[in-house]
């Protein structure tokens, strides 16, 4: 087990440069989430982590070692792949156990094994399999071959032949993605009982950010090989420390509008065609330099209410409330999202069951003014 520091790490392909100046602490028995859209250079950063990528600057540190110029095999580090990578010739045990006997074999290199000694070691690794098997309740089928699968079982067993190999650290790209939603659940469940069982350092690279929200003790947001925050899930949700990293986390995104801010009778508003908010108390004077400018506003969804069925801390004033068409309701069960059009502007609500419109009817809607995100139109940055 062990701590991994990422320092001033670069990527570079020829004229690409995909990975810029990343700086990230993962604390021993950590599970952290990497997580960002498509082409952000998270894979990157785990290969380079595991040594399947040279770094193109920075120092890379697992446990006390720098490991820059180790290769994969000396960072005692185990990955998993989206893609399995199983060997379909091979049974499952034969899979999970294939590591094992090869680094027993590099480390018998040179000197005479006792038949006595070898049996023993194979006893030892049988035994190590059919612990990890049972864990990940794949036991009995060691004598299948990968074809004979499912998707989810396949991915247990790629999991099973990390698990064997006890390394200080677990490096998993996008396990989940080739399951059906239902089995991702469940084997989301999965990982992070085994980890809290095995206590191994864990990074795991994913571009849900639901799965982000719900496995990491912390979540390092990325976007164009930038690292835009690390944070716990909540204080990612809660403070977004950038527009980006505010509209990638939360489902249904958050709604963000660029705003004017005005002044009058001594109040700030924020104000875009025809609707008009009350800038925030706690806000008011952050935007006193902005008067007159635009600013980005974030509103997320589960913060529009239903004037109809307002919780009992939030009264309708003018300076909260709009007007908006629904032009489309997705029931969820738990929640109802309506997809709201006010004026020239889409924005999306997540209100209670109760408020069931019908198709463009118009509503009186209520925003939780107190919980709205401010950012710096130029910047960015959370004001
Ligand atoms: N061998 C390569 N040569 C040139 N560019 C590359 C190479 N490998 C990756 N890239 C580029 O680097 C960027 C980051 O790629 P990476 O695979 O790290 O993204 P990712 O965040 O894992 O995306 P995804 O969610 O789609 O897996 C991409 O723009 C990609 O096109
Ligand atoms: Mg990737």
């Amino acid at each position: 087990m062990a701590k991994v520091l990422l320092e001033n790490i670069e990527k570079s392909y020829a004229e690409t440069h995909v990975v810029k100046d990343v700086n990230l602490e993962i604390q021993d028995k950590e599970f952290l989430v990497l997580v960002g859209p498509s082409g952000c250079g998270k894979s990157t950063c785990l290969r380079m982590i595991a040594g399947l990528e040279e770094i193109s600057g920075g120092t890379i540190k697992i446990g006390d070692r720098v490991v820059n110029h180790l290769s994969p095999k000396d960072r005692d580090i185990a990955m998993v792949f989206q893609s399995y990578a199983l060997y379909p010739h091979m049974t499952v045990y034969d899979n999970m156990a294939f590591g094992l006997k090869l680094k027993n074999r590099r480390h018998g290199l040179g000197r005479f094994l006792h038949r006595a000694e070898m049996r023993q070691r194979d006893t030892e690794i049988r035994a190590q399999v059919q612990r990890a098997a049972e864990m990940l309740d794949i036991g009995h089928l060691l004598d299948r071959k990968p074809k004979q699968l499912s998707g989810g079982q396949r991915q247990r067993v790629a999991l099973g032949r990390a698990i064997v190999r006890q390394p200080q650290v677990f490096l998993m790209d996008e396990p989940l993605s080739n399951l059906d939603a239902k089995m991702r659940v469940q084997t989301r469940a999965e990982i992070i009982k085994l980890h809290r069982r095995l206590g191994i350092t864990t990074i795991y690279v994913t571009h849900d950010q639901v799965e982000a929200m719900t496995m990491g003790d912390r979540i390092a947001v990325m976007n164009d090989g930038i690292l835009q925050q690390c944070d716990t899930p909540l204080n990612l949700y809660h403070h977004p420390k950038n527009r980006f990293v505010a509209g990638f986390i939360g489902s249904p995104g958050m709604n963000l509008l660029d705003m004017r801010v005005i002044k009058s009778d001594n109040k700030l508003f924020l104000e875009l065609d025809n609707l008009q908010l009350q800038a925030p108390a706690r806000s008011q004077k952050v935007l006193l330099p902005y008067i007159g400018k635009t600013v980005a506003i974030g509103i997320r969804p589960q913060d529009i209410y239903d004037s109809a069925y307002l919780p009992a801390t939030l009264q309708a004033t003018p300076g909260n409330t709009f007007h908006a068409r629904c032009e489309v309701t997705e029931q969820m069960g738990d929640a109802t999202h309506l997809f709201l059009q006010a004026g020239d502007h889409a924005l999306v609500a997540a209100v209670t069951e109760k408020t069931a419109p019908k198709p463009n009817e118009d509503l009186k809607l209520v925003i939780a003014l107190e919980r709205i995100h401010l950012f710096d139109a130029e910047s960015s940055e959370s004001i």
